[in-house]
């Protein structure tokens, strides 16, 4: 059985995530920073309740990973870093909000980094061996336009984080890459996006399982082509 850990895995894509893996046969470590309230998932797990295991896990936080780590055991085939937020999106020259910034910074690239540290060894034992962290092609550089800035640097951010990782030599025979979704139909893409949560899990979830050797430190779209950095 291979297993999954899904961070933020309470609502939006992450739930659906969580859904949509373990529909397929797999193990779920599903984790979020509110089990008690994360009624969908709990369903989720009571439903499955040999698949499914739920996790408190807040990635802005030491204490609360090493937590989860210590509950988590055996391999990790998919790591999924796919919490994150979208804060200050207005902000602007002459109007820069700074908590936001630092909030963004924090839980999108520092998050990442703190969960795929915590969960590498994890990672390593498992047969598939995959890190693959949620971002945004508002993250790319070639393709950026002046408006949320906040968000788009943080994406930038956590996608240079992870190509140096996915590079660096504790790396090797691992695979690490970062995708984009789509525009989703979330709290955080809002009614109008393209795509519903369900399309995108499935398009992710379809490039994740292609993922080889050659793929390691790519950047990809959700539907498997590469995107510029
Ligand atoms: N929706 C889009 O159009 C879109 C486009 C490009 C990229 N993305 C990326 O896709 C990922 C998922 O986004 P979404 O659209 O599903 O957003 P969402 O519906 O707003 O869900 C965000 C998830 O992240 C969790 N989260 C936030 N801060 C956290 C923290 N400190 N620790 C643990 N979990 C935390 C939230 O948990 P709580 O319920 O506890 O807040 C929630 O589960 C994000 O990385 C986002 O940047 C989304």
């Amino acid at each position: 059985m291979s297993t999954v850990m899904i961070t933020g895995a309470n609502r939006g894509i992450g739930l659906e995530f969580a859904r949509q893996y373990v529909a397929d046969g797999w193990r779920v470590r599903a984790c979020c920073r509110d089990p008690q309230g994360a009624r969908a998932l709990s369903d989720l797990q009571a439903e499955n309740p040999d698949a499914v295991s739920l996790h408190r896990l807040d990635v802005d936080d030491d204490a609360s990973v090493a937590e989860a780590r210590g509950e988590i055991d055996g391999g990790i085939d998919v790591l999924l870093n796919n919490a994150g937020v979208m804060e200050g999106r207005a902000a602007s020259l002459g109007s820069m909000d700074y908590d936001a910034f630092e909030k963004a910074l924090k839980t999108n690239v520092l998050g990442p980094m703190r969960v795929t540290e915590a969960f590498f060894d994890h990672v390593r034992q498992g047969d598939d061996k995959k890190i693959v962290t949620v971002s945004s092609r508002m993250g790319s550089l070639t393709e950026t336009k002046p408006n949320a800035l906040i968000y788009r640097t943080s994406k930038a951010a956590v996608n240079m984080t992870m190509r140096c990782l996915a590079l660096a030599p504790e790396g090797e025979g691992m695979i690490n890459v970062v995708v984009h979704p789509g525009w989703v139909r979330t709290d955080m893409g809002g009614s109008g996006a393209d795509l519903a949560p369900e399309e995108s899990a499935a398009a992710v979830r379809r490039v994740i399982a292609g993922l080889g050797p050659a793929d390691n430190g790519g950047f990809f779209n959700y539907d498997g082509t590469s995107i510029p950095w």
